[in-house]
Order: structure tokens, then sequence, then C-alpha cells
């Protein structure tokens, strides 16, 4: 029984609704898929957003129907072939026995299931029979006897759609797929805004807003994988839409490869989107009778602003999204010793480590990279997935167990889809590096890329990796990635179907991926490359969590954290505290800040436990005390984004309990002056009706720097623990923030519902 998605014969109309959202699209004449509508619930549709027939001039007409206001090139559509018609920006690109790219597609079919089908090869969202329903279109182009399949899942209690497309290749002739997208999406009569996350190593996702021109706008990445530099992601804003109220439309690709998501304004100021695989490069040869799977893409529409939107991204991707066992549950507090001792070290020298995190609380010690063959430095031995004995005489185990005996639990770091050319896996198989016969392939960090798409390339790691992990000493691994794809050709395929190995490179690591972690489902993953380069949705579906960037300052963690939380749950990101002067900018932040900002996101720490003061010691017991009580509220509770770092000198996000009996506002003054304007923030999301209790969360000092005369005229001091306010005062009312004399100055206010 169908209850979400419902065809309309008469009209030939398909209406995908659950209570809040509907998403329509019709059979026009001809059997072109036409766009209708996509947004908030509309109860009944009485069919009257057929598309107006106007003749456009020089916009070409459909064969045998031949009217002249009826166009491919204007008619807002699901899914565009090229070469056909339609001028804009297409989502299939395929050449057939004629040698032309031109491809038109016409409804054939369609079937409804319960549930949601899984998509073969690939990462994407799940849902049980009760949770979705799932409408498959197939569109043909009978000349070059290809069918297209268009997925539409649409979640009973989730406000999202997903949408992908498969190829079929029905004839006996080879189809050349140059171009397949996952998505289009047509709107008419909207003027949006852009919404994207750029970025770059160490200056991951921060939050970018544009207006739409005319003429095509592509976010994209052709480094192989999703990278630091666009996240493959966007949102379509009204323009009056701001945090909390007005229209805005997420997309958010489950893919960790190269992207691009087309945004295109015609000559008639519609709006198209265009999200899938880049076609930068890539040829997809489709032998008769296969099949290809473009991956998925989630859409959402929220009328509650941005972080509407992006509460409905962070429910969809916690429950159904992260298929690790470790989803929804909390996640334990690391110390990682990177930035403690980088590749200077040896089970000696970590003992104190793991001895003074045990004093402090924590729960994990996370071994990073300079465990394995004989690397000292970033020069050698990736490939060699064997334990260094210089470094653990006794073995690796030996070190692991004195970890577990202190009660923590042990992580290692890999980075499995590399190879150094100092390795015995280079030495016995040169062969296994990404290379293009006749040239040098371009070092990156001096190391270089496996053929991941390979599958003896993928046993080759797999059974490295097996042999330490059968040990079933490791509880967590951390998977790094330090460069991007350069030279993109494979060995293992014929010269003309190399544009199908940056594809196969991904394809290959899901396999690998796969196996792994359905072989050793207790391992927690974390996702890490080169900081927050690979932070997408293919990888979440492998790993809960991922490393957000290698910066770790605490100001330039608040744009950072502040643009992922658009499009990712706070239970995806990893945070930690690191020394300082900071490694990366050289910044000094207190102890408090660090930590403020790090508890905002899955808490770590990354720095010499041994060095610290005492006093700073007894401040990180309070942190990480503190950030038990608090955990759950972090991980899984409502993000609220209050005040962008991007728009003046503070920073404010709040995590609000389903229930609403509890509440951690985030506050940041960034630069301290001597004039001080007085500044609010206000809350949200608490209960109007209900009275609340700030209750003491010791993490340390709120330093100010003392300079005598001075003081008296300006500390304003942060609210008093006990103080009672309640939910409407704290939301239109606001609080004060505190005036310190201190550059970075944080507070975390923690309210308690009062019963
Ligand atoms: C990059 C990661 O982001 C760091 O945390 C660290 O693991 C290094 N790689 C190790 O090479």
């Amino acid at each position: 029984m169908m209850t979400l998605i419902t065809f309309i014969p008469e009209t030939r109309t398909f209406h995908l609704s659950n209570e809040r959202l509907s998403y329509l699209f019709m059979i026009e004449e001809g059997g072109l898929l036409s766009h209708l509508y996509f947004g908030k619930k509309v109860k009944r549709y009485h069919n009257h957003m057929t598309y107006p027939r106007i003749d456009r001039g020089f916009s070409g007409n459909i064969p045998s129907i031949n009217e002249r206001g009826y166009s491919k090139d204007t008619l807002p559509q699901e899914f565009s072939g090229g070469h056909s018609g339609d001028y804009r920006t297409p989502s299939l690109m395929v050449k057939g026995v004629t040698g032309s790219y031109s491809v038109d597609l016409r409804y054939k079919s369609h079937r409804m299931e319960v549930g949601k089908p899984v998509l073969e090869g690939l990462p994407a969202s799940f849902a049980t029979v009760d949770e979705a329903e799932t409408l498959i279109i197939t569109l043909e182009d009978s000349l070059l006897n290809l069918e297209v399949e268009l997925f539409y899942t649409i979640f009973k209690n989730q406000d999202i759609i997903a949408r992908s497309s498969r190829l079929i290749n029905c004839g006996n002739q080879n189809l050349i797929v140059e171009k397949v997208a996952s998505l289009q999406i047509d709107f008419v009569a909207k003027d949006f805004d852009v919404i994207s996350l750029p970025g770059a190593y160490a200056n991951e996702r921060h939050m970018e807003r544009e207006t739409i021109g005319y003429g095509i706008k592509t976010y994209s990445s052709k480094r192989g994988t999703s990278s630091h530099h666009m996240n493959p992601f966007l949102v379509l804003a009204d323009k009056k839409t701001d945090e909390f109220t007005g229209d805005s439309y997420g997309f958010h690709l489950v893919y960790s490869g190269n992207h691009s998501f087309e945004v295109e304004k015609d000559h008639i100021s519609q709006v198209r989107l265009v999200a899938g695989i880049n076609d930068y490069g890539f040829e997809w040869h489709l032998g008769a009778g296969e099949s290809f799977q473009a991956p998925e893409v989630l859409m959402t529409y929220s009328e509650n602003g941005l972080n509407g939107m992006s509460q409905n991204f962070h429910h969809i991707i916690r429950d159904n999204v992260v298929r690790s066992k470790h989803r929804n549950k909390e996640r334990p507090i690391l110390v990682n010793n990177w930035e403690a001792t980088y590749f200077d070290f040896n089970e000696e020298k970590l003992h104190p480590i793991v001895d003074e995190a045990k004093k402090m609380g924590i729960e994990m010690f996370v071994l990073d990279d300079g465990w394995f063959g004989h690397r000292n430095d970033d020069q050698s031995s990736l490939g060699d997935w064997q334990v260094w004995e210089d470094k653990f005489p006794n073995g690796l185990k030996h070190f692991a167990d004195y970890v577990h005996k202190q009660g923590l639990k042990f992580g290692l770091w890999f980075e499995p889809e590399m190879i150094s050319k100092d390795s015995n896996l280079y030495r016995s198989h040169p062969d296994y590096l990404m290379q293009i016969p006749g040239r040098e392939p371009s070092p990156s960090r001096s190391q270089f890329v496996l053929d991941m798409g390979r599958k003896d390339v993928q046993d080759a790691i797999f059974t490295q990796l097996k042999l330490l992990l059968d040990e079933g000493y490791i509880d967590y691994i951390k998977w790094d990635m330090n460069r991007h794809l350069s030279d993109i050709h494979s060995l293992a395929l014929i010269p003309n179907r190399q544009g199908e190995a940056g594809h196969r490179y991904v394809l290959g690591v899901y396999a690998l991926l796969e196996k792994i972690t359905s072989t050793y489902p207790d391992i927690l993953f974390e996702g890490c490359s080169g900081g927050g380069g690979r932070f997408d949705l293919g990888w979440a579906y492998y790993m809960p969590q991922s490393w957000a960037s290698d910066n770790t300052d605490a100001l330039a963690r608040l744009t950072i954290q502040y643009g992922t939380s658009l499009a990712y749950p706070i239970s995806m990101m990893t945070s930690h505290v690191s020394a300082v002067p900071n490694h990366q900018t050289g910044r000094v932040t207190t102890l408090e800040a660090r930590a403020h900002v790090a508890m905002s996101g899955v808490l770590g720490y990354e720095l010499d436990l041994t060095k610290m003061s005492d006093s700073d010691k007894v401040d990180v017991i309070e942190q990480i005390a503190s950030y038990k009580k608090i955990r759950p509220l972090v991980q899984y509770g409502d993000f609220y984004r209050l005040k962008s770092p991007k728009a003046g000198n503070e920073t404010a996000w709040i995590f609000v309990s389903e229930n609403q009996k509890e509440a951690l506002l985030f506050t940041a003054h960034v630069l301290a002056h001597a004039q001080p304007y007085l500044s609010k923030t206000l809350l949200i999301g608490l209960n109007p009706d209900w009275d609340y209790r700030l209750e003491e969360l010791p993490t340390g000092q709120l330093l100010g720097h003392s300079v005598g005369y001075f003081d008296s005229i300006y500390a304003t001091q942060p609210m008093k623990n006990g103080s009672i306010l309640s939910g409407d005062e704290l939301m239109q009312m606001g609080i004060y923030n505190p005036i310190v004399r201190q550059d970075m100055a944080t507070q975390l206010y923690y309210f308690k519902a009062i019963d």
C-alpha cells in the first residue's frame, strides 16, 4: 500500500509527499518528464502547473508534435539528454552507433517499491520498508537502445528525497557514456542565492553565499576525491533566507570522487542544477546488457532557514547514512600522538602519554603515522603495513595491551590507498602505482597513489591489514589520504577505457571498505584526508566520524566547524585541543578557548599531555568530566548556528536536546577592544514556558588579562552559576556577552530545565 507516492493517471502526474514535503512532476506530451514542484507539502494538487506554452524563438520543437510553444529548451525537466534541443547543461551525454552525442529520453514505464533499493557498488542512504517508498521511472532512448532509471525515494519521517540514476544498455552495441548526472532539478520563477562550502588544506568548508548570474557556474572537484577545496554539497536559498527563516533547498552528493554541481541560469531566468560525477576526463564504456549506477543525491527543503535545512541533513545522516554499529553511539574522547610527537616516538616514549591520558579520563589512545615499515618521516614505507620493530621491539600488541590495561581503547592510523617508492610493496609491484606509461608520475608529499580500481591491489592491501586486525587489539582506525590523484590511468585498463580509471578508483576504495568494515564491524573508523579533505557522505557511510581539519587553531576552527555544520552532523566532526603556539597558525589562545571549541565537536586531545603544567592538567580533567556530562547533547542534540564567524567579531551556536530539557550555548568574542560595544546572544530552541537553571560546567579559567586600573572599568562578568532564566527570556531578550580583556574569549553555558 503506497502512502507516500501517488500517480494520478488522468493527468499523468507523480506526487511524492510526506507530512511536510511535496515533490511533483508529470509525463508531458511526447513522454517528456516535466518538473512541477519541490517544497512545502501540497495536500491536494489540481493540475494547474503544466508549463505554459510560449514560443520563445530559437527554442526548437519536438518532432511529430511540432508545436512552437513546446520546447525542450525551456520545459522544466527531470533529466535531460544532450544534443537534442535542450541547450541547457544536460544530465546525460552518450555516444552510440551513429557517433553523435544526442540523447532523446522519453517515458517508458514506472514502478513503485516499499523501502529503498541498494545502489550496487556505492554507498547510499538506507531505509526499511516502513521508513520510505521508492518510485522508479524508466525512460528510454529507442535509437540508442538505452534505458535510464530514475530513482526517487521519499522518507516518511525525514524531510529528504534521495535521487539517483541508472543506465542500462538494452542493445547489442557498445555505448560510450560521456556524462551521467545523479540529479537534475529545474526551478521556474525563483530568485536564488547559492551557498557552497569551498576551502583549502587547513581551511576547509567555509560558507560562501553569492547570487546566481546568467550562464553556468560549476562547483566541483577534479582531484580524484571530494577534496578540501569544494565540498560535494550545495544550497539554493531564497534571497531573504537567513539561518532562522526562509526557504532553502539543500543537495548532498553521496560520493567521494570527482564531483560537479552545475548551476545554470538560462535565457529566461530559469535555474537548473545538475549534480553528480564530474564529467571531466570521464568516459564509461557500457557494453551490451551492462548497467551503470550513478551515485545518490540527498535533497531537502526547509522553510525554517538554513538551520532547518542543516537539521534535516543532520538527522538523515545520523539515522540513515552512517551504517556502522557506532551510529548514534557516544564517541570516545581520544588522545592522538601526531602533534605530540610527529614521527619521533617509540613505545617507551608513548607510555607516559598513555599514563597521563588515563589520569585525565581520556578514553582512547590513537597511534598516528610512523609505526610501520621503517617510517621516520614522510619519505618511505607507505604500502608496508608491518609494525616497525625499532619503535615497538615487543610488537605493537604489547603496546596495545598496555593501553588496554590502563582502561583505554587503542586506535591506529593507516593510509591504505598510498604507496611510497621506498617500500617493499613498490619494489615487488611497481605496477600497482597509478601512472601513465612513458611519464614520470608526480609525487605529492613524496608519495604516490595505488591503483585501487584493481582487485589485485585491493586484495594486497586487505591481506596486509587483515594480519593486523585479526589480532583483535585494534578498536579504532584512522583512515588517512594525504594527496590527490594526478596521473589518472590504470595499467589494468586498455587505452580507450582510461576515462573509467577515476571512478573505478573510487569504486575500488568502496569495495575495500565494504570488505573491511563488514569483516570488522566492531572497529570505529575515522575518516581523514590531510584533515578534512574527504568529508563527504560516501565516506560517512563507512566512517561515522571524520577529522575536520589539520588546522587545530581555535579561532580558525570557528569558521571550519561553523561551515561544516551546514551540511554535516556534529557527531561526524572531530575536533582536538592542541598545544600553543598553534602548529598551523602560530596563534596563542587559552586552553579554555581551545577546549570550548573542541567540545563543540567530537572531543579529542592532540598534544603531549606530559608537558602540560599542573594547573593545565587539572583543567583538562575538568574539561573531560564536563564533556562526558554534555556529550549526548553535543553529539546528538539539535544544533543551531546563531552568529557566523564571517559576519563579525562574534560567533555563537547552541545545542538543544530533543526534549528541550538541556541546552549548551557556545559564544566566542574574537578580538578584545578597549571600548567594546555591548552585545547579546539570543538563544533558540528552548521551551518558552519553562525555566532553566545555568549549571556549572567546569572547563578551566576564564583568564582575562588583569591590567590594574582598567579592571574596574570594564569587567562584565559572565552570568553566575545557578541563575534561573525562563525560556522566553533567553530566546527573546537574550544574554549579555561578557566583556573580557582577552582575544578569543569563549564561554560555554549549560542550561537545564527546572522540573
Ligand atoms: C594528515 C592528518 O590529517 C594528520 O592528522 C596526521 O594523521 C598526518 N596526516 C599523518 O601523516
